[in-house]
């Protein structure tokens, strides 16, 4: 069964009740969808040392890769203040530059979610112009 926009932001803000966000208290939930049709889910995970925290986004993406995808399509994004959506939520641009290392920038679907049918919908190329990637080495 196709994966939709609605499906992936609605696993997107189900998994913003999985942040570990005492810190900050600004809960993200992200979910992926692998061109193998299956997905991936994370959320953001922080630490006492703030630098160590990690964006819902890449522990989405690094699930993925570790279940053996390679070819990512589509993420959905959804996160606000104590776990209230509030506003879209983009991604912080290390994230885009993950995003970029498993995508194609010209049709990789990027949904920043409010709700799972109120969501803005923007390439990986929009986010990250002119971006690097593996075939730039
Ligand atoms: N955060 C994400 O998880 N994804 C984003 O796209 C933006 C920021 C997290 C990192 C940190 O735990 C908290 O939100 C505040 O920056």
């Amino acid at each position: 069964m196709r994966t939709t926009a609605r499906e992936l932001a609605a696993k997107a803000i189900e998994m913003t009740k999985a942040a570990y966000a005492p810190y900050s208290r600004f809960h993200v939930g992200a979910a992926v969808l692998a061109a193998s049709g299956k997905g991936d889910v994370g959320a953001n995970v922080e630490n006492a040392s703030y630098g160590a925290a990690i964006c819902a986004e890449r522990n989405a993406i690094a699930a993925a890769v570790l279940a053996g995808e390679r070819k990512l399509k589509a993420i959905a994004v959804a996160g606000g203040k104590d776990g209230v959506i509030a506003d879209f939520c983009a991604p912080c641009g290390i994230c885009r530059q993950v995003m970029r290392e498993f995508a194609d920038p010209k049709t990789f679907k990027i949904y920043l979610a409010k709700s799972p049918t109120v969501y803005r919908t923007f390439t990986l190329e929009e986010l990250l112009p002119e971006s690097f990637g593996p075939e730039s080495l």
